[in-house]
């Protein structure tokens, strides 16, 4: 491939026809390949074509619902969006399995967003937390201008303060900005704050009096919001007697059952090799919902890593008990996100998904996505313990596989029956098909 300059600038059908001509052989189809996927309604693929830049096409990804989730007494189906075959399966399955048992209970226990100014001070340290304390009132009183919206909807500014991060880095310190951003995801906002705080801060102690020349010289490093929130987190549960739970797959009785999910859920608690894979099963179900509503999925999986290993080691997000016959099933996970602004009432099917929703608050969303990768992780586990995830994965792997290899729909129904007790693979579905 050739390297190019000014690529940005040329239209989407100079850059196709670039592309193309750097693949020769394939390029001719890769035209016609890319501008299949446009959108018909061309101020649609106009949006589309502005989220990103250098667009070429859009990349389609299956939508659906799963329906049936009962979240603190109100029915909701869930919009997904995910590659993934069997994720919105199993996070149906978890859905009717647990409406038949009183369903999900969800609390958000705290919303608070954090932003940082990081920047480097030489002096007396002293000197810098007095003139900090001195200037608190004025920097807030600098910052209302741009707050002052947030604040009529019911957020704002909740906290500033100043770390001495000197012993990690020479000279290093922070402004910490702890802000409550309501429905919005608030980044857009607590960037804006972080970059004026940063100028006045550093004009005001331009001219600090008590400061000597060199003292007078803060040198502010960058100001970004941090995507670790974990102040703004949801908790939500699942229980209902161990007696209620049912008769498994391999007559696995109830009791059983709560054994072998605890003790798979307690692996997961001390085993980071077994809790990657354990939390992953979560973020199917979490990312599939924070995509389909527009939200950060970038964001929100950096965050629930880095909150599964809060204590020093990736742990499981989700905890079980089994205390009083009773099977309790918690999942506490950190969710920044929004339902309004960004691309949630940009994208018109991340509007539609929040419509599906019922137009929820930002808090609200929370608890649907934490009730789903609850439920997700629920069947993954529920699998894994009695039946093995494979079974209910392959009948989807076998479909892909038909479809590829352009199976009639006959053949597709021949194929299931055929496939009922054998391994699929690949070739074993190629030479079922030629047979
Ligand atoms: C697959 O995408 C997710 C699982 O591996 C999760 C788990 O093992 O708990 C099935």
């Amino acid at each position: 491939m050739k390297t190019v300059s000014g690529f940005s600038k040329l239209t989407k059908k100079e850059k196709i026809a670039w592309l193309a001509e750097q693949l020769s052989g394939d390029g001719a189809h890769l035209v016609g390949e890319l501008s299949h996927y446009w959108h018909q309604d061309e101020k649609v693929q106009k949006r589309f074509d502005e989220f990103s830049e250098n667009t070429l096409t859009n990349f389609d990804l299956p939508f659906g619902i799963a329906p049936n989730f009962l979240v603190n007494g109100k029915v909701y189906s869930v919009p997904m969006v995910i590659e993934e075959s069997s994720v919105v399966a199993a996070a149906s399955l978890g859905a009717k399995f647990w409406l038949e048992r009183g369903g999900f209970k969800a609390q958000v226990l705290s919303t608070h967003k954090i932003g940082q100014v990081h920047f480097k001070w030489q002096g007396e340290k002293g000197k810098l937390q007095k003139f900090f304390d001195r200037q608190k009132e004025n920097l807030l009183k600098d910052l209302a201008p741009l707050s002052i919206n947030m604040e009529k909807r019911g957020g704002g500014i909740l906290g500033l303060e100043l770390l001495d991060l000197t012993h990690k880095i020479e000279n290093y310190y922070q402004l910490k900005l702890t802000a409550e951003t309501c429905d919005a995801m608030g980044a857009n906002f607590i960037n804006s704050l972080l970059e004026e705080l940063a100028r006045v801060f550093r004009n005001k102690v331009f001219v600090e009096e008590s400061f000597t020349a060199s003292e007078r010289d803060a040198q502010i490093i960058m100001c970004i919001l941090s995507n670790f929130t974990p102040e703004c987190v949801v908790e939500c549960s699942v229980e209902c007697p161990i007696e209620e739970l049912g008769v498994f797959s391999g007559d696995i009785g109830p009791q059983e059952f709560a054994e072998k999910f605890a003790t798979a859920v307690r692996i997961a608690e001390v085993d980071p090799y077994r809790a990657v894979t354990h939390n992953k099963g979560i973020m199917n179900g979490i990312d599939a919902v924070v995509l389909a509503t527009g939200n950060d999925f970038r964001a929100i999986e950096a965050c629930a890593h880095a909150y599964a290993a809060r204590d020093g080691e990736y742990r499981s997000l989700t905890s079980v008990t089994l205390q009083n016959d009773t099977f309790k099933f918690t999942l506490k996970i950190p969710l920044a996100v929004g339902t309004v602004g960004g691309l949630t009432s940009l994208h018109p099917l991340a509007k539609t998904s929040l419509a599906i929703l019922g137009k929820p608050s930002a808090m609200e969303l929370m608890q649907i996505i934490a009730a789903t990768g609850l439920a997700q992780n629920f069947s993954a586990v529920k699998s894994l313990v009695t039946t093995g995830i494979q079974k209910g994965h392959m009948k989807l792997h076998l479909l892909n596989i038909m479809n590829q290899l352009g199976a009639t729909p006959d053949q597709i129904e021949k194929g299931k029956d055929y496939f009922s007790d054998k391994i699929v693979s690949f070739s074993a579905v190629r030479n079922f098909l030629s047979e």
